[in-house]
């Protein structure tokens, strides 16, 4: 069976992640970079990729690279290639350039000059060409053109992966999907542990993670790219559903709350956990939305997780000056009623730590989009309210 070459986009610092997601699916020679990870392996692996990856933001198929010296020669490569191996001239496309230190002028023009070229192939080879359609196109061609090397992918996931579906409603900054199943990850959090979000906004975190516990491929109730692509197999890819749908046990032993101060909040949050097949759950408690204000929660458990994006100055009013004594205050609580529990905090705001009083027990720079942010972990031990300072002063 033929490699392919893929490339899986994630998010800065989630690469060892993927990663490791895609050895466990069967890709080969994988190799990190950054902003992404590449791989290789059969079409197959590629839509098993799309259907279960919780971390790629996109699958990519590179179908080639040249060396080239100006914009003709990106139109000749364009041009040449054999397109209709992957779709006819009846699709929609879209076509986008990224560009890295490419002595080419304009971006614009160079993207017209692709678009040219697909379209004269298709018109001298069948008489018709595609259409440009930037909004819901059948085909979206990727190229990315570094100093002398212009490469042509076809993406396979079509609208972004972190889009499951069922999020159709959201609250303040809410994180992408993909994001908040990394922070699980990275947190060391397993689904046999007490999960809390106690500022949940939409329920990302605590929905990725009812998903994760429950086996519920991320990518099961979705369409992709590649269903349009000629050379992917339909048959296979319809028993690989299935087999995905199979696998989902709704009886999976879990408990996870979720929180928030807004009470509409919490209702989108709940909605959005419906939408993601996990009533089940919710019916029964094992997964659960509440009003709460971070201040005033509880723990369900002597030990647990908190996995959580508290708001931050950049995004919220009230101000981050109310916001750095509003954790304080947060801090606080946690002090007193969840030692034994380890709290994760994504925030782009590094004085977290001293407002809240807490020294982290790690720190992970993490772009949440363009903003850099610090993931801080912080062991919620008995006197951990100390600061190292006052315990040596003993006071
Ligand atoms: C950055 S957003 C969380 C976004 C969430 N991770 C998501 O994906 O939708 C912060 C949330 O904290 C909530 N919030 C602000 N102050 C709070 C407080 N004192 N207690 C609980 N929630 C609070 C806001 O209503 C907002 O939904």
């Amino acid at each position: 069976m033929p490699a392919y070459h893929f490339f899986a986009v994630c998010p800065r610092t989630l690469e060892p992640v993927l990663a490791e997601e895609l050895r466990g699916l069967g890709a080969q020679n994988i190799k990190t970079n950054a902003g992404g990870v590449l791989f290789e392996g059969p079409l197959a692996l590629a839509m098993a990729a799309c259907l279960r990856s919780r971390y790629a933001s996109r699958i990519l198929l590179r179908i080639a690279t040249r060396q080239y010296y100006d914009s003709h020669d990106i139109y000749d490569m364009a041009h040449v290639l054999p397109w209709e191996r992957f779709f006819d001239s009846e699709a929609k496309i879209r076509v986008d350039v990224t560009a890295h230190r490419s002595p080419l002028e304009s971006l614009d023009f160079t993207t017209l000059r692709i678009k040219d070229g697909i379209c004269d192939h298709f018109r001298e080879g069948c008489g018709k060409r595609p259409s440009i359609e930037k909004t819901d196109p059948d085909v979206r061609i990727h190229a990315f053109i570094n100093e002398r090397y212009c490469t042509f992918y076809l993406n396979l996931s079509g609208e972004p992966l972190f889009k499951r579906g069922w999020r159709v409603e959201k609250g303040e900054a809410p994180l992408k999907e993909n994001m908040a199943a990394g922070l699980l990850a990275l947190s060391g959090w397993t689904p046999d542990q007490p999960l809390l979000d106690p500022f949940c906004g939409s329920g990302t975190i605590a929905i990725e993670a009812a998903q994760i516990a429950c086996g519920i491929a991320p990518g099961l109730n979705r369409s992709f790219g590649f269903e349009k692509l000629h050379i992917f197999d339909m048959q296979e890819w319809r028993e690989m559903k299935e087999d995905a749908k199979a696998e989902v046990n709704l009886h999976a032993k879990l408990n996870i709350r979720a929180s928030d101060i807004s009470t509409i909040v919490v209702g989108k949050a709940q909605a959005n956990a419906q939408r993601a097949g996990l009533q089940a759950l919710l019916d029964d408690g094992r997964l659960s939305f509440s009003q709460c204000d971070a201040r005033e929660v509880s723990p369900s458990s002597e030990k647990g997780f908190i996995v959580t994006n508290p708001p931050y100055g950049e995004q919220s009013n009230p101000k981050s000056a109310t916001v750095g004594s509003m954790m304080k205050n947060v801090a606080d609580n946690l002090k007193k009623q969840f030692s034994g529990w380890t709290a994760w905090m994504l925030t782009s705001d590094r004085k977290l730590p001293s407002q809240m009083r807490l020294s982290e027990s790690r720190k992970i720079v993490i772009f949440n989009g363009p903003l850099e942010c610090r993931f801080f972990k912080f062991e919620m031990v008995s006197g951990s309210f100390r600061s190292k300072k006052n315990q040596a002063q003993g006071s």
